[in-house]
């Protein structure tokens, strides 16, 4: 019986990833950990030292000479970046506008995924990103592709920034998200694609609720062969 499974859900931006692998995270008494963001924590450091997003090698050696930490605690994951406290500071739109350039080049990539296996290979973890299933984790024993459609992901992007006091229009977020699926999925190295042994779930019209569910049911399935 394998009792400390890993569990990888990739798919695009605002699919419910994030919140979902949380959840299932807590029920199982597993670590939750958002490879987002370590992305998003790089691109602000890069954006402190006006690195350009286009300069993969520079972005690379300043990734390997920087520590990111991610701590769990009651109102959600902590990101430090050399002990410094980013966690909101990486959600803002300067960020979110670079994030998805900088993940395109490959030594950042590759790093990434070594930091990324370092954390995940010992089981017990719920990991979401981009690219868990297909090559941070591809020995995870349940892997979840996430949809759910533009307009409803970009519709949830909206609530939740009116409830942080953010009016942003609906179209922006739609167009913000249209460009990051385009370069999440054509990128040449580990572009965002459904592994092949990854079950497709697609939370449009769906609650946080029916899908955690979904989720733990498959998990406890895996856990208990
Ligand atoms: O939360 P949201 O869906 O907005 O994005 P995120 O998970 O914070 O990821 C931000 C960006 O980092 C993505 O759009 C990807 O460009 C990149 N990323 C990646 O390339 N590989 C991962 N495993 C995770 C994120
Ligand atoms: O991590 P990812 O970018 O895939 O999405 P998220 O940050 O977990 O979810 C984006 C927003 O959609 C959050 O405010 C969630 O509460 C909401 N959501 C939802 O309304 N219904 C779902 N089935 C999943 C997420």
């Amino acid at each position: 019986m394998t009792e400390r499974i890993s569990i990888a859900i990739d798919g695009p931006a605002a699919a419910g990833k994030s919140t979902i692998a949380k959840i299932v995270a807590e029920s199982l008494g597993y670590a939750y950990i958002d490879t987002g963001a370590m992305y998003r924590a790089l691109t602000w450091k890069a954006q402190q030292q006006q690195i350009d997003a286009t300069d993969g090698e520079r972005l690379a050696a300043l990734l390997r000479g920087m520590t990111i930490e991610l701590k769990p605690s009651p109102s959600g994951q902590l990101v430090y970046v050399d002990g410094e406290d980013v966690t909101d500071v990486i959600r803002t739109p300067k960020v979110t506008n670079a994030v998805s350039q900088v993940a395109t080049h490959e030594p950042v990539r590759e790093r990434m995924v070594e930091l990324q296996r370092s954390i995940g290979e010992a089981g017990a973890v719920v990991m979401d990103g981009r690219d868990i299933g297909t090559a941070v984790l591809p020995f995870a024993q349940l892997k979840i592709f996430m949809t759910a459609s533009v307009e409803e992901r970009a519709e949830r992007r909206y609530a939740e920034n009116k409830s942080r006091g953010i009016e942003t229009p609906l179209e922006e977020l739609k167009e913000e998200i249209r460009k990051r699926d385009r370069l999440d999925t054509e990128r040449e190295h580990s572009p965002l694609v459904q592994a092949e042994d990854a079950l497709l779930i697609d939370t449009t019209g769906r609650t946080i609720e029916e899908v955690a569910h979904e989720i733990e049911q498959l998990a406890k399935e895996r856990i208990a062969k």
